[in-house]
């Protein structure tokens, strides 16, 4: 839990940070702005193309008003005319001064205001003119119209030649002028569009170099967590070596004079009994107490085995200074099966079945392997890891499984794949991996072990070591129906890395 919350505040920064491509093109493009602009064009181009369709309905309407013999549509025409009219007056106006009631903004362009008050098209004039024309025929009597009404022919004069000429040119100049506008914006939004996925690729680029720092971070600090446990393994094997080769050396020493004074001495018995068959009843007694037959016989017996104890225990302690091997800061060329042995034995306690930890048979196939050029030390690490983790599964395993009696298995074999290449698999036959925990093994701190356990750093440790430091790969099989195999393959030579 806690490395989850002390994640989860640079995470939260790096969401921002991607997020940031979207707030960015938010700002950037003033939405509002945008919009109106294009609503306002649309009224414009096209209150000015329904002026041209007022023309033509006033003039129908006025010549329908005055032919009509019925006055009942007469008078309908007459307040259809009407409504179109005053229609035509409010567009009008609004086109030149505004309305906001009509999305008008006013304020026509130069060439639109020499289209409305300059000659030879003189727009707001003539239409003025009509629409007095239309309106003084909307107040004539009926005697007064007929087809020669004056202003009946003023307007359907107008509708047809000067004002539709005007209305024309006006309609095309704002259609235009819209166009234009409407370019203009289109480019306007296609720049900022690029601004913004700029801002993105720059934030992007951001986002991902600070995810990089951070998972360099958690890399480091599971490298530094990882030294620090394996070399505090190390110094401690190699001074509990150190404090035992000197005594053990006094004693393997020792031993030789002991043995030799122990024969000197029982020859010097065997010459007084020659010499003296008969000694007295004291002596006598005592050699039947001390029983002097069985104590020749076992006194060699027991100085050999002692003998072979300390050359074990110096053995071990040879195994445990291979094993920490702290001061190799460079490659050297080991034999890679004294590194696994040495690892054995430090794991031996482990191995040994015992009242509450099952027996684990340890199977190598050791193949005819030339010396490797290696961090010997780190590689041992790799081979404590990967051990340890099998037999955790093998543990696990065995309480899952009382019942069966299966035997608890751990196979190493050793092979030499070309003349640059050594690979070495270790596999248990625990329970059958999960598919989700073998996709995240690799992972730092990715364990599925109890808290106080696992830190979950072994694996990920292993494979800097094999890949990172030693050019090599790392991989886990998994073997139907039982454990896992982990395969490590390393170059014989470091020079042979990149050929590898
Ligand atoms: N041989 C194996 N069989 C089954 N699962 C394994 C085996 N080796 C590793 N795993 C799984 O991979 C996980 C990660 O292993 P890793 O060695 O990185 O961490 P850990 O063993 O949990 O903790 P640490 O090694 O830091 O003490 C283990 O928790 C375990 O679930
Ligand atoms: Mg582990």
């Amino acid at each position: 839990m806690a490395q989850a919350s002390a994640n989860s505040k640079p995470y939260n920064y790096l969401l921002q940070l991607k997020l940031l491509p979207v707030l960015a093109f938010a700002a950037l493009f003033d939405v509002h702005s945008l919009t109106t602009t294009r609503q306002i064009n649309a009224a414009v181009v096209n209150i000015s193309g329904r002026q041209r369709m007022l023309s033509q309905q006033t003039a129908l309407l006025s010549l329908r008003m005055v032919c009509t013999p019925f006055k009942s549509e007469r008078e309908d025409l007459h307040s259809k005319l009407l409504q179109s009219i005053d229609l035509m007056e409010e567009s009008h106006d609004g086109l030149i001064y505004g309305n906001p009631k009509l999305n008008l903004p006013g304020q026509p362009s130069l060439t639109l205001r020499a289209i409305y008050f300059q000659p030879p098209l003189d727009l707001d004039q003539q239409i003025r003119r009509y629409i007095a024309a239309v309106r003084a025929l909307l107040r004539a009597e009926n005697t007064q119209l007929t087809q020669d009404n004056p202003h009946l022919g003023y307007i359907l004069t107008a509708a047809a030649t000067n004002l539709l000429a005007a209305l024309d040119a006006a309609v095309s100049q704002y259609q235009e002028e819209s166009d234009l506008e409407q370019f203009s914006v289109d480019f306007q939004q296609a720049e900022l569009y690029q601004q913004s996925c700029d801002a993105a690729a720059i934030a992007q680029a951001q986002a991902e170099k600070l995810e990089k720092a951070l998972d360099d971070l958690k890399n480091t600090q599971a490298q530094l967590i990882q030294t620090e446990k394996m070399s505090s393994l190390g110094q401690l094997v190699a001074g509990v070596a150190h404090e035992i080769n000197n005594p053990i050396g006094f004693i393997s020493g020792n031993l030789i004079h002991t043995d030799k004074y122990t024969q000197d001495l029982l020859t010097l018995i065997r010459l007084y009994q020659e010499h003296y068959p008969n000694p007295v009843p004291e002596i006598q007694a005592t050699t039947e107490d001390i029983d002097w037959e069985f104590l020749q016989e076992d006194m060699s017996k027991m100085l050999s085995s002692m003998k072979s104890g300390a050359d074990r225990i110096s053995q071990i302690v040879l195994s445990l200074r291979n094993f920490s091997r702290l001061d190799e800061a460079e490659n050297k060329s080991v034999n890679i099966h004294e590194g696994i042995d040495s690892t054995l034995l430090i794991l031996q306690h482990r191995l040994k079945g015992g009242a509450d930890q099952p027996n684990i048979e340890v199977v190598k196939e050791y193949g005819n392997l030339p010396l490797v050029e290696c961090y010997s030390g780190q590689l041992n690490q790799v081979f404590m890891h990967i051990l340890t983790n099998a037999i955790d599964a093998l543990e696990e395993a065995a309480s899952c499984e009382k019942a069966t009696d299966k035997v608890l298995r751990i196979r190493i074999r050793t092979t030499l794949i070309n003349p640059q290449r050594v690979q070495i698999a270790i596999a248990d036959n625990g329970l059958e991996m999960d598919e989700a925990v073998h996709s995240r093994l690799f992972e730092p701190f990715f364990t599925t072990k109890p808290v106080g356990k696992g830190t979950g750093l072994g694996l990920s440790i292993s494979y800097q070591i094999v890949v990172e430091k030693h050019g090599g790969s790392l991989r886990c099989e998994l073997l139907p129906g039982e454990g896992a195999e982990f395969q490590i393959e390393i170059p014989t030579q470091q020079s042979d890395r990149s050929a590898s």
